[in-house]
């Protein structure tokens, strides 16, 4: 059978192994994003971050859950891609002030965020379906997915429809 193969040449491990890099990714984004809300200015802004960190908190308990339904055994793995991607967003908060342009820093940094997870549930997924896994795992990761998705958008939304429709390359280039 197809997906027999598919077990017995590893997807599965894959599979589990890409979810706790997920699951470390989420955690270190709860812990992250604080951080990020309270750097920016724009309460816009602010609000979609907040709202983003009860989301993932929530993103993390679905990957419990997932967890929990598998009855798999837990592996310890650090998310370095996420490590990566929230020492840079450190690194450019720390060397700036509050301003518009730090507000667009954190953007493009949350965005980055964004496009990882939405690769990487997205790959899940795929995976999972590859697997014939129990719907309630593939539902699950869609909600991440589709909450991930939302996040972007209204993010683009706030730098479209705010930032760079009323002048923020203006007042990011008098920053300079
Ligand atoms: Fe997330």
């Amino acid at each position: 059978m197809k997906d027999e193969n598919m077990k017995n040449n590893g997807l599965f491990d894959l599979f589990i192994e890409e979810l706790e890099d997920m699951f470390s990714a989420e955690k270190q984004i709860i812990e992250g994003l604080p951080e990020m809300i309270n750097h920016a200015t724009q309460e816009e802004l602010k609000e979609a971050l907040e709202a983003h960190l009860k989301e993932t908190k929530n993103q993390a308990k679905r990957i419990e859950e997932i967890f929990s339904i598998l009855g798999s055994e837990r592996k310890s793995i650090e998310c370095k891609a996420m490590q990566g991607l929230i020492s840079e967003a450190k690194e450019m908060m720390g060397s700036r002030k509050p301003s518009a342009t730090l507000d667009a820093g954190i953007i493009a940094a949350a965005q980055k965020i964004e496009h990882y997870e939405i690769a990487s549930y997205g790959t899940l997924k795929s995976f999972a379906q590859h697997l014939s896994l129990e719907k309630s795992i593939t539902d699950l990761i869609q909600e991440n997915l589709d909450e991930e998705g939302g996040a972007n958008k209204k993010l683009t939304k706030i730098a479209d429809g705010t930032f760079f429709s009323s002048g923020i390359n203006k007042e990011a280039a008098k920053s300079r």
